[in-house]
């Protein structure tokens, strides 16, 4: 089990379980993380699970794969060179205290 960090755009920080293998955004729906919309369930094509990775944990977590890269242009709030859709973050022991920062909406 790993931790993921989310940050608020007020500053709260919400600090929820995830299992190794699930994706950030399902940790955050299972946490009662406020601000992960996630219409489509986790399929990459709503991007209504934008979050900004913190900038400490940007190469461990990597890119967006192709299909998430276009998604990416349709976020409510501007897109980042550190946006990502949560639900293609991947959970591994490598991102134990993982810091997401969420946008002010989705
Ligand atoms: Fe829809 Fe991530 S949940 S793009």
């Amino acid at each position: 089990m790993s931790k993921v960090l989310f940050v608020h755009p007020e500053g709260r920080i919400q600090e929820v379980d995830a299992a190794e293998g699930s994706s950030a955004m399902r940790a955050a729906l299972t946490g009662g993380v406020s601000g992960i919309a996630a219409d489509c369930g986790g399929e990459a094509s709503c991007a209504t699970c934008h979050v900004y990775v913190g900038e400490e944990w940007v190469d461990k977590v990597g890119g967006p794969g192709l299909d998430e890269d276009d998604m990416l242009e349709f976020t409510e709030c501007e897109r980042q060179p550190n946006s990502r859709l949560s639900c293609q973050i991947r959970i591994d022991e490598d991102l134990d205290g993982l810091v997401l920062n969420l946008p002010e909406s989705q």
